[in-house]
């Protein structure tokens, strides 16, 4: 399956995937609802999904994930090259996002794609720790510069 733009008919597939890929996944209401937003903008294939917020000359990313049994082969570094080509076509000044100080992969992913770290949130997220304990992670703020 090649990259679709996600619009309402591909809300259970995202939901599958987003469900491999995180420990709260957003359900087909979650996707629905975020799709019911002219600015949000999405692509999807068999494996994985970019889902962003576009609104002016920036661009948000929501979230973006591989299916774990497609990991390591360049599909995300492919979603993200086709987003900066979207991007660049339409104006866009700025890609941000927020980010687990802990998530390692998706940390190098940003910085090999050439976002650069532009601040933290911290205790951002509140997770629960290998013991059930609640615990509070710091977020990273990256940002990617078009220069167009
Ligand atoms: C982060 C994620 C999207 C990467 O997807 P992927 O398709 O495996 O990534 P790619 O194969 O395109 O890798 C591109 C680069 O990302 C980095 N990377 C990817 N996986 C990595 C890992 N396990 N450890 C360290 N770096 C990693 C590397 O810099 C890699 O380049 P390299 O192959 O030259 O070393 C994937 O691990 C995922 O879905 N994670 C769960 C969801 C998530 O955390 N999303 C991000 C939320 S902010």
């Amino acid at each position: 399956m090649s990259l679709f733009q996600l619009n309402e008919a591909y809300v259970d597939v995202a939901a599958a995937l987003h469900a491999t890929s995180f420990e709260h996944p957003w359900d087909k209401k979650e996707f629905l609802s975020l799709l019911s937003l002219p600015t949000t903008k999405g692509w999807i294939d068999d494996s994985s999904l970019l889902l962003v917020s576009h609104v002016l000359d920036e661009i948000e990313i929501l979230t973006i994930l591989v299916h774990p049994n497609f990991r390591g082969q360049g599909k995300a570094f492919s979603l993200l090259t086709h987003l900066i080509q979207y991007a660049k076509q339409n104006n866009v000044r700025q890609i941000f996002l927020e980010v687990n100080i802990q998530n390692t992969p998706a940390i190098s992913l940003y910085e090999k794609i050439g976002f650069q770290k532009t601040g933290i949130r911290k205790n951002y997220y509140k997770m629960k720790d290998e013991r059930g304990q609640f615990v509070f992670k710091d977020a990273l703020l990256y940002t990617f510069l078009t220069h167009i």
